[in-house]
């Protein structure tokens, strides 16, 4: 997994993060805790009533009334344990819940405060599979963790305790079995969480690989590889099976494994209990009491295994949890949160800007100088000459050294980094759109829009006319289940957001790339009139939309080869020119 680079939080840490949400619920922990022990005080007065029974029995000082009695006593016990255990579930299981929810919407407001630096080493599988599993851990650790662990302390204390009162030697014989017990389940149950780990990776691997085949069907049928995917999802599926096979062997193991460890106690105390009851060493009543408190142990030593289990598990799960909680996004605020835009400066202003993607070694961009204030402004260059790395750098998306870039004649480190975003509207490459209506997916740009703004963006995006022809209108979901949009169409919505958002600067990032050319001079020219003493940034490899533009700065391997306007690149005769000349030919 990526990320494996960073300092992993130690335990001291992660356990911190769980402090005050304890601290928060104590007294609801303090009341579960208290049903709890009320459970485990009932259970164990229970063989006490039976050894009265029987000893009276034994004694013939029985009645019909008194054992009545004793019955009723146990009947009124089985009700009162069944409600404190309602109890107990409700209040601490519960409670494992409520962390489990806090956990996740601490980590969910986390990760999206971070920048794209911390989602180049963590992928979203990584981070989706960190949500899951590990909070389902830590929430386990939380609950029947510590449920059974505080039900084993006092069960085996208390169990033990009595059964030391009854006999002290039968007690040790009848306890000879039992570490055993509790080693093989800690064994056991390590060994079948990382089995049941495989089983879930390689479910992963065989959903993951019938998404991919079935999203890219198109392709799959146009290579005629249907056969070729039957075979490898239907080898992925036999691994599956195995890796189930052998999580059912460990579970097949347990139990018997329990029984085993069980019965070999409970022969010892029936053949030395069974000649001491015989040689009235010991009473019969107390004998059945004996053999009932052993029978209690069984549970809380198979519960010590499973607990360190469950427990070591919840603290490597809260560790990876807290590691990720501790990253800092790498953008630093600076303390201004208001920018103003001077006549005399340019609105934006790239000194000797270098910049160099982390975990590489080789700058995307070189020493690029430019300045741009209202006005409409080209930026070209070849596939990767690093188009989009300025776009990114300039709305914020990494941080950029000192003294590189200015806006309103600052240099960015100084605004607050929402301050700088809120200045700049940013149609990209890749049209994101969410899977929601299409008039929710436009209204994100100004949250509080009304109708005939949407509408209005949407116009001038030249989407509108094909929205309203769509059976639902605006109300039409885009996604899969929803309506099918042609990559246009997807990016007119995208400037439709953009201008909806009405910021003072646009970016449009090969965002007009899949419009014809009639469509692309039309909504090219509505954005000119509608950023009017503005500025607008615009790439594209569209030399006719270039050709409108102020001035056009032409990157190549990072760098600024040339800066100009149309006609004066032109002229130049290098790269630009080939590129118009190639594109003229192709018109
Ligand atoms: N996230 C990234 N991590 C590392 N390197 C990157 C990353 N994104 C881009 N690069 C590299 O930076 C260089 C510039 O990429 P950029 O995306 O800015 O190119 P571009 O000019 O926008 O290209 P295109 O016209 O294809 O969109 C390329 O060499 C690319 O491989
Ligand atoms: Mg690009």
């Amino acid at each position: 997994m990526k990320g494996v680079q960073e300092k992993s939080a130690t335990s001291r840490q992660a356990l911190a993060l769980l402090v005050p949400i304890f601290k928060r619920f104590r007294l609801r922990l303090l009341a579960g805790f208290c049903a709890l022990l009320g459970v485990d005080f009932l259970q164990l007065i229970v063989p006490k009533i039976l050894k009265k029974g029987i000893d009276s029995l034994a004694e013939r000082s029985a009645d019909a009334h008194s054992l009545l009695l004793l019955a009723a006593l146990i009947l009124v016990i089985a009700a009162l344990v069944a409600l404190l255990r309602f109890i107990w579930r409700i209040l601490i299981i519960g409670f494992s819940r409520i962390l489990e929810k806090r956990l996740r919407v601490q980590l969910f407001a986390h990760l999206v405060r971070m920048d794209r630096s911390f989602y180049h080493r963590w992928s979203p599988g990584s981070l989706m599979a960190h949500a899951g599993n590990d909070l389902a851990a830590v929430q386990m650790a939380c609950g029947m963790g510590m449920v059974a662990a505080a039900d084993a302390l006092v069960m085996s204390t208390a169990a033990i305790g009595f059964m030391l009162a009854i006999d002290v030697r039968l007690t040790l014989l009848a306890l000879l079995p039992m570490p055993l017990l509790a080693l093989s389940t800690w064994i056991l149950s390590k060994k079948m969480h990382l089995r049941f780990s495989m089983v879930q990776q390689q479910f992963g691997r065989l959903t993951e690989f019938a998404r991919n085949a079935l999203v890219s069907i198109t392709l799959v049928k146009g290579y005629c590889l249907e056969g070729a995917q039957e075979k490898k999802f239907s080898e992925l599926g036999a691994t599956y099976v195995r890796n189930n096979l052998r999580v059912a062997v460990l579970q097949g193991l347990l139990h018997p494994m329990a029984a085993l460890a069980g019965n070999t106690g409970m022969l010892l105390v029936l053949y030395f209990g069974g000649r001491m009851v015989i040689g009235s060493g010991m009473s019969l009543g107390s004998f059945v009491a004996f053999i009932t408190y052993l029978a209690m142990l069984i549970w809380p030593m198979m519960a010590v295994g499973w607990v360190a289990n469950l427990g070591q598990r919840g603290l490597t799960s809260l560790r990876r949890i807290a590691t990720i909680l501790r990253e800092q996004p790498s953008l630093k605020d600076g303390g201004i949160t208001r920018i103003h835009y001077h006549p005399q400066a340019p609105w934006i202003r790239c000194s000797d800007l270098s910049f160099t993607y982390p975990g590489t070694d080789r700058p995307a961009l070189r020493n690029i100088g430019a300045a741009w204030s209202t006005g409409i402004y080209g930026i070209t260059g070849r596939s990767g000459s690093g188009k989009s790395t300025l776009c990114r750098l300039i709305v914020r998306l990494y941080p950029v050294d000192r003294g590189m870039l200015f806006l309103g004649g600052r240099d960015v480190n100084q605004y607050s980094v929402a301050a700088v975003r809120k200045e700049f509207a940013y149609v990209g490459e890749q049209t994101a759109l969410f899977s929601d209506t299409i008039y929710n997916n436009i209204s994100f740009g100004r949250p509080g829009a009304t109708r005939k703004q949407v509408e209005e963006a949407a116009k001038a995006a030249l989407i509108h006319a094909h929205i309203i022809g769509l059976d639902k209108g605006y109300e039409a979901k885009v996604g899969e289940q929803g309506v099918k949009l042609s990559g246009g169409q997807r990016q007119r919505i995208a400037l439709a957001r953009a201008l909806l958002s009405n910021r003072r600067i646009l970016i449009i990032d090969n965002g007009l790339s899949a419009l014809d050319v009639s469509t692309e001079q039309e909504v090219f020219a509505n954005i000119r009139r509608l950023y009017q003493g503005r500025l607008v940034l615009l790439v594209s490899h569209r030399v006719n939309l270039l050709a409108r533009t102020r001035e056009i700065i032409l990157l190549e391997r990072g760098k600024i080869i040339a800066t100009g306007d149309h006609a004066a690149l032109y002229a130049a005769g290098g790269l630009y020119t080939t590129m118009v000349d190639k594109q003229q030919d192709h018109a």
